[in-house]
């Protein structure tokens, strides 16, 4: 398995910025040297259909920040995940502490959104993480270990092809001061633990190769090119996500460079 590097745009950039930056990238590609790397970009939701043929015949991959979880209806201002599935979106970030903050997310509408990402195979990106008052008050291993449950209550893992998990403690995304790689990496051991259990009570023992293959957890929070590599060169750290850092190409190209 590649490690994996996604870029979160978030409400970053206008529609023409988004577009021109995928472009940027798109055309600087084979000059990045990301063969061992499994990029995704998630631009917001207006640039995606054109970002989606900007990319189309690359190896950079289409990513969402959100989805609902509802197929199609009466959903005003909902973004459908059969839509999304349409437009080749492939991985989908849920429940990222911006949206569990300002639209009171909650782990059950997380939950329900997994089980419709998972129906429409695409991969979920389920963000989990503590803030700095949790932290504070040694909660932050307990904080992780229910999001992770209650985001996979009653789904079906038997069929899970695949999915990842990003470990953004709250506290420095945007921050510019990263958590130490090692300190992520034995998080990152946690929560892998935490899925082995999962899948151990619902009678599915994964070996190390079948996790591997299946699953992949990732660090988020304040990546740059200054601290990219220690992160990636965690054993249990399979990819980065990251937001700040990827909105200009600059700051792109120097964290691309710091990987290799
Ligand atoms: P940041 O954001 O890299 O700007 O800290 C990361 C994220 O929110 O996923």
């Amino acid at each position: 398995m590649k490690k994996i590097l996604i870029l979160n745009w978030k409400m970053q950039l206008s529609v023409n910025d988004s577009c021109a930056l995928a472009e940027e990238i798109n055309n600087e590609f084979d000059n990045l040297n990301l063969d061992k790397i499994e990029l995704g970009i998630c631009p917001d939701f207006l640039s995606m259909h054109k970002i989606s043929k900007i990319i189309k015949a690359s190896n950079i991959k289409l990513g969402s920040q959100d989805a609902f979880w509802y197929e199609k209806g009466a959903y005003t201002g909902e973004i459908s995940p059969v839509f999304l599935k349409e437009l080749g979106v492939e991985f989908v970030i849920l429940g990222h502490s911006e949206r569990r903050t300002h639209m009171q997310e909650s782990d059950i509408f997380i939950n329900k959104k997994m089980k419709t990402v998972l129906e429409n195979n695409m991969v979920p990106i389920l963000c989990v993480g503590e803030n700095f008052e949790e932290r504070q008050n040694n909660q932050k291993d307990l904080v992780i270990i229910n999001q992770v449950k209650n985001a996979l209550n009653n789904i079906d893992l038997e069929n899970l092809k695949r999915l990842i998990i990003a470990y953004e403690p709250i506290w420095v995304i945007g921050s510019g001061q990263a958590i130490e790689s090692n300190e992520a990496q034995e998080t990152n051991v946690i929560i892998k633990q935490t899925l082995l259990d999962i899948f151990y009570e619902k009678g599915i023992e994964l070996n190390d190769e079948n996790f591997k293959n299946k699953i992949q957890i990732l660090y988020g929070g304040s990546v740059d090119s200054t601290n990219v590599s220690n992160f990636l060169n965690e054993e249990d750290i399979d990819g980065v996500l990251v937001g700040g850092a990827g909105v200009k190409f600059e700051t792109f190209c120097s964290l691309t460079k710091a990987i290799n």
